[in-house]
């Protein structure tokens, strides 16, 4: 496990309120049609020569996400930094295996999966770590596999502390907004050629625009 202390961080909050985490957004009742619509267009990018495409869910927290692709005919896997959060993964789904490991050194051999899933689980990094952890991710694709990576849209960093002490729980945590253009450099950088994007303004409840970028690493 990482020593990293920003991960410390971050795996510290979201072992803190996993139990309400997963009791409070069990599902992707959250998302809005046009979030469902870039998962389900990863669905099918994926599934396109695969009958069964290897998913990995990238920062699966509770793995409500990657129940959504399990529906959907992939084979899920998941990995957080926190273990309380893939406990209720498992608990939820005991048959979809889940790691506890990082973004920046995932515990998997190159090329293993036909699909990553980066939602919402890039955000508590800052933006000039996105570079790398897309290049980690780009590594565990197999060439013309695809990658979607879901956050909010914008500038700047977000005290979300609050929000989160709403469970009840005193955690100290922020999250940082980037661009789409951001991220497409970024996934360019490692390899990752842009299918399509998402930028949508906040619906109730939410406070900053969101966004999801499709991508598929180059053949090579
Ligand atoms: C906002 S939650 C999103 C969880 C899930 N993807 C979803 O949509 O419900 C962010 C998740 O990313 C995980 N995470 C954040 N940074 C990570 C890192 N560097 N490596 C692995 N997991 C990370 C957190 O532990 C947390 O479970």
């Amino acid at each position: 496990m990482t020593q990293d202390p920003l991960d410390r961080g971050v795996r510290r909050a979201y072992d803190t309120v996993a139990a309400d985490y997963a009791a409070h957004l069990p599902d992707t009742r959250a998302e809005a049609p046009l979030d469902l619509a870039m998962l389900d267009a990863f669905v099918e990018a994926v599934s396109a020569g695969a009958e069964r495409p290897r998913v990995l869910d990238a920062g699966c927290g509770t793995g409500r996400i990657g129940r959504y692709l399990a529906a959907r005919g992939c084979a899920v896997e998941g990995v957080d930094l926190s273990p309380a959060m893939a406990v209720e993964a498992r608990h939820a789904r005991p048959d979809l295996p889940v790691v506890v490991g990082s973004l920046a050194a995932l515990p998997y051999a190159a090329a293993r999966f036909d699909g990553v899933l980066l939602w919402y689980s890039i955000i508590h990094a800052p933006p000039a770590l996105h570079p790398a952890l897309f290049a980690e991710a780009a590594r565990v694709l197999r060439p013309g596999g695809h990658l979607l990576v879901g956050f909010q849209h914008g500038a700047g960093t977000r005290d979300v502390s609050a929000a989160y002490r709403a469970f009840g729980h005193e955690v100290v945590l922020e999250r940082h907004l980037v661009t789409a253009d951001e991220v497409g450099a970024g996934l360019a950088a490692a390899g990752l050629g842009e299918v399509s994007r998402m930028v949508r303004r906040p619906r109730s409840g939410e406070r900053d625009d969101q966004a999801a970028v499709l991508a598929r690493r180059t053949a090579s």
